[in-house]
């Protein structure tokens, strides 16, 4: 990996510094270490934290993922590209399932994502998500909206849940913001809370899908630096946006799409600066200029 920035020492109200503080024993019980991850043959194996296969996702007769084959590696920021259409959502979603692939093998944290066996929930709630429409629940305060998820699903008590909401409310500064409702708030500020609410269920990694793509344009900054403050600390992303300055500045690589597949992948530069097939070129065009 090419990280370059990766586990600063942070300061102690970081995301970082609040990950450690949280009380582990509700995740203990499910959580398995890549590094102890076991293979079909029993033994242990190091590898990616996320390995993605031969993907494929039909929808009818639409091919909307045409092999789609992807490793991210702990800590790596993945941005990913493409024109509209060319499957980055349709990725996204399959990730955690929320498309169910139609073939192909997804394995998270040494599991099969696609096992039947497996009890995918336990599994999804280690992938925070981001999406362009925040999904806040509009009758609930921002307080429960965030602690609502490790409450039902993590069974940590209100007590920590709103210890650890604070905190990271705090980190995007918006603590004063707890007791308002969705409504009372401006898209950034939502969208801020969306990552806080992620961040609450303590995932491994966060998938953001155009995060600042709805927001008006001076409130694309402050989600973006939330973001970027996110990667610096390590946490490992992929992140479907058009803003290249942070594709340029934050991503260890860079992923383009079309037409369902990866036609290029690699370093901010690479593609950027050097961009080998005609669809990518025209993409960039079209988006740089
Ligand atoms: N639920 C669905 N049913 C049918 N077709 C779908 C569905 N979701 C996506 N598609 C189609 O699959 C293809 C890939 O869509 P997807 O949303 O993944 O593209 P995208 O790269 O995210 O595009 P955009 O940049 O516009 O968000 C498109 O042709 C889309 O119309
Ligand atoms: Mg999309």
């Amino acid at each position: 990996m090419t990280t370059k920035k990766k586990k600063k020492n942070s300061a102690d109200n970081s995301f970082a510094a609040i990950e450690k503080k949280i009380d582990k024993k509700a995740t203990d019980a499910h959580e398995m270490k890549p590094s102890e991850a076991v293979s079909s043959e029993g033994g242990t194996m190091s590898e990616s934290l996320i390995m993605v296969r031969n993907l494929e996702k039909h929808y009818g007769e639409l091919h909307a993922l045409d092999g789609v084959s992807m490793n991210i590696e702990k800590g790596e920021v993945v941005v990913i590209i493409g024109p509209s259409g060319s499957g980055k959502s349709t990725f996204l979603r399959s990730l955690n399932l929320l498309e169910v692939p139609t073939s192909g093998e997804i394995i998270f944290e040494g599991v099969n994502m696609l096992d039947k066996h497996v009890d995918i929930n336990v599994h999804r709630q280690k992938m925070g998500m981001v999406f362009q429409h925040f999904n806040l629940f509009p009758h609930m305060t921002i307080m429960k909206n965030v602690t609502i998820g490790p409450m039902k699903l993590l069974k940590v008590s209100k007590e920590e849940a709103e210890k650890r909401a604070t905190e990271l409310l705090k980190r995007v500064g918006l603590a004063d913001r707890a007791n308002a409702y969705p409504s009372q708030l401006s898209g950034g500020q939502k969208q801020r809370i969306a990552i806080v609410r992620a961040l609450c269920m303590q995932p491994d990694v966060m998938l953001f899908d155009e995060p600042t793509s709805a927001l008006d344009p001076e409130m694309v900054g402050e989600v973006l630096e939330v973001m970027k403050s996110l990667a610096k600390e390590g946490m490992t992303m992929a992140v479907v946006t058009h803003e290249m300055g942070f594709a340029k500045e934050v991503a260890d690589r860079v992923v383009f799409m079309a037409d369902g597949k990866i036609l290029e992948t690699g370093s901010p530069e690479e593609i950027f600066s050097n961009p080998k097939t005609e669809k990518a070129k025209q993409f960039l065009a079209s988006v740089l200029s």
